[in-house]
């Protein structure tokens, strides 16, 4: 499909200094935006960002009919700018489409979308260690109070400037504790854990504020079954150091697969470490990090990169630290590797970085 668009030339952007960027506050001049209706996705087109205009009775508002994605494009230090791996979004958006019964937005489509959207707004994309977050969207707006699927949706995308994702780590790279969530669950056999469903992270909410209370910036959760394994964070996923070996949950259709967890196992492979998918049960990985068995622990994402996990807190007040030094070395090592393809300063051996806008043109 043939995208319109409408650009206005823009002043000079703001202040672009990745350290003074409050993660998800400013959005770019333009979107990208579509919409379906009578069976097909009409109008694509990037235009200066607007207010939709929504009838009160959009099923969006009642049934939560909505998706997301996120991505980066990081600006390399010959100015170029790439995206890392937007294919696997444009994928993990249609099964997340299809699980809440939205139509598929055909991935070339998705990918040119951002691409061209990109192109347009680059000179909002801070330098290292800054990136331009990319947050593609899909919500049901037919005017319907009942409980079925939409007829009618918007598909956009939006790019914001980001810096570091937790406001305590401003240099990007660092460590943080995390709540473990022993009361409340996220996803549930059966339901939508594995997609990126908007209300997949309403229910996060209550517990992400009480995190916050007591000083955390997580919430490790846990599954629903009563040995209770551990499963992801609320916006991430978790990795540990376990007797040198790489230990991640396993994609059971209860947690996200996460284009970072992917590429750091793969990293880690390629580094030689002995990677292994396996649920600790919470007293299992508990008495793992008292005895110093568990050496480090990471959360990974796209908005959080890698960072440490220096300790957990307990909903009865308990902290319980992790390891030595966090980052630990291999959560270090990792860190550099990815940043380092992200960022261009390390060979793409894999091919997951696509050029979007050529080198010398971002201002730095
Ligand atoms: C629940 C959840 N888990 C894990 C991740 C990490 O996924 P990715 O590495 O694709 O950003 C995210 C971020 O999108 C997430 O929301």
């Amino acid at each position: 499909m043939q995208i319109q668009k409408r650009i206005v030339p823009q002043a000079a952007p703001p202040s672009l200094d990745p350290k003074n960027i409050a993660f998800g506050k400013i959005v770019t001049p333009h979107f990208f935006c579509c919409e379906y209706r009578d069976g097909a996705w009409r109008d694509a087109r990037i235009e200066p960002v607007h207010n939709f205009s929504l009838h009160p009775a959009a099923l969006v508002f009642h049934y939560a009919q909505a998706i997301f994605e996120g991505l980066k494009a990081y600006q390399h230090d010959d100015g170029g700018i790439a995206l890392f791996r937007p294919e696997m979004n444009a994928r993990r958006f249609n099964a997340s489409a299809s699980r809440m019964s939205m139509p598929h937005v055909d991935e070339q489509l998705f990918l040119d979308a951002v691409q061209e959207l990109v192109k347009a707004d680059h000179a909002y994309t801070p330098p290292f260690p800054g990136s331009l977050y990319v947050r593609p969207t899909m919500i049901g707006v037919e005017p319907c109070i009942g409980v079925k699927s939409s007829s009618e949706f918007i598909f956009f995308i939006l790019t914001l400037p980001a810096g570091s994702y937790f406001p305590e780590l401003p240099s990007g790279a660092g460590a943080v504790d995390v709540l473990i969530s022993e009361s409340v669950v996220r996803a549930a056999p059966g339901g939508t854990g594995h997609v990126k469903a908007a209300a997949n992270y309403a229910v996060t909410l209550q517990v992400i504020t009480q995190a916050k209370e007591v000083g955390c910036a997580q919430v490790l959760f846990l599954d629903s079954a009563p040995q209770r394994h551990v499963e992801e964070m609320g916006g991430m996923n978790i990795l540990f150091v376990d007797g040198g070996e790489l230990v991640t949950p396993p994609l059971g259709g209860t947690i996200l697969n996460g284009v970072t967890r992917d590429s750091i196992l793969t990293l880690a492979r390629d580094m030689g470490l002995t990677v292994r998918e396996h649920a600790y049960a919470f007293d299992d990985m508990m008495e793992r990090i008292r005895s110093g068995r568990i050496t480090e622990v990471m959360a990974c994402g796209t908005a959080a990169v890698i960072t440490g996990i220096r300790g957990f807190k307990l909903e009865n007040g308990a902290r319980i630290p992790v390891g030595d030094a966090a980052p630990g070395p291999v959560t270090s090592k990792l860190f550099e590797q990815l940043q380092g393809i992200q960022y261009g300063r390390v060979p793409d051996r894999h091919n997951w970085v696509t050029q979007v806008v050529p080198a010398g043109a971002a201002v730095r």
